[in-house]
């Protein structure tokens, strides 16, 4: 159903990403992923599914992995929440619960890490407002907010995305679809700023996305699963409270379960959930459920979610009781991050001739 929507850059993207993971499996080492999310609320299971799950599958693998808490961006479409330390901490406390070895996996917030966002100024003269301007993200809430409300911040996002990864000298991105606009920003600015500084030797890895084949999960609502619109399933969410939010997911009139996202959008990403908490196919689930219709569904997933997170869970509330062992998880990852963004830095100081 995708490959009909599918741009020619997404297809290529599909391909590369197979490439890549055979390169992975021969040589883990060659890689070093930065990953991130902002924090502003919950992580969902639909992140689980999309992303923090394959996170883990390559930290296995024995890829170096680094997660960015990108709490800068967090401050690109609002004021300075009070609820943002509460946020990044839990954004730990839920990396941490789903397996990411805090030994071997860098956890840092990208506020805290002061050469990095230094970064940012260089690679600002390497691209112009109207290459900035053409970036999907910054074009839709250009449209949507308008100039005169969108903060420079905001519009300057895609760069800053890209000072995170080449801080970090990240060659892999694992990321969906709608971030390719931003990889191929920062594959644009690493190599810029390698002909321009670097033309003998490019300093900069141009740094390639990985796209999982991540499931889109809708919301209970039937709308994109999100973490400001109430409607997603967080990871840290009770047995009871799982059972509650599925009680209230929209369905629709039919009984016959089927598997139909084009024609049935909200039984689907239902079905599609139940399957990937079981390891199967959605097709599967659908025959399984049939005529028993949507509360059987509801019943069903509400089983397969709370078994499935049960352990997740479990090991998120004893974290979340140690807020102490969480910062200092974190301050351990910044100062990680610290030292190889200040490495970055001093490298490109000197190419840029601006080392005295
Ligand atoms: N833009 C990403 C998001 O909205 C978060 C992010 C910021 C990120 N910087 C990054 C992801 C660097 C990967 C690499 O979810």
């Amino acid at each position: 159903m995708s490959a009909m929507t599918d741009t020619p850059a997404v297809l290529a993207g599909q391909q590369r990403s197979a490439e890549l993971e055979q390169a992975i499996a021969r040589d883990p080492g060659a890689f070093r992923i930065l990953t991130g999310d902002r924090p502003t609320g919950a992580l969902h299971v639909g992140h689980y599914f999309g992303s923090l799950a394959n996170r883990v599958r390559l930290q296995r693998a024995g890829v170096e992995l680094l997660v960015l808490i990108a709490d800068y961006q967090a401050l690109t479409d609002r004021d300075a929440a009070a609820t943002l330390p509460d946020d990044v901490l839990g954004l730990v406390a839920d990396y941490l619960a789903i397996g990411v070895d805090p030994e071997r996996a860098t956890i840092f917030a990208h506020s805290q890490v002061a050469a990095l966002n230094q970064l940012l100024l260089p690679f600002l003269s390497l691209v112009s407002v109207a290459e900035i301007s053409r970036n999907p993200t910054v074009k839709e809430e250009m449209a949507t907010a308008g100039s005169d409300v969108m903060s420079g911040l905001m519009f300057t996002y895609p760069v800053h995305q890209a000072a995170d990864i080449l801080a970090c000298r990240a060659n892999l991105v694992p990321v969906g679809k709608d971030q390719l606009p931003h990889l191929e920003l920062s594959r644009i600015i690493a190599r810029r700023f390698n002909e321009r500084y670097s033309p003998d030797a490019p300093f900069f890895a141009e740094p390639e996305a990985l796209l999982s084949a991540a499931p889109m999960l809708l919301g209970l609502d039937g709308r994109k699963m999100s973490k400001s619109l109430g409607n997603s399933i967080p990871l840290r969410a009770t047995a009871d409270e799982t059972a509650r939010l599925l009680a209230r997911a929209v369905t629709d009139s039919q009984r016959r379960i089927s598997y139909d996202p084009a024609d049935r959008p909200e039984v689907s990403s239902l079905v599609l959930l139940l399957a990937l908490c079981d390891d199967t196919q959605p097709e599967v689930v659908a025959e399984r459920i049939g005529d028993r219709g949507a509360a059987a569904l509801k019943a069903e997933l509400t089983t397969a979610l709370n078994d499935r997170f049960a352990g997740i869970r479990a090991r998120r509330a004893e974290l979340a009781a140690d807020p102490g062992h969480l910062r200092k998880v974190l301050a351990t990852g910044n100062e990680r991050a610290r030292v190889v963004a200040d490495a970055t830095l001093h490298a490109v100081r000197k190419l840029m001739h601006t080392s005295y």
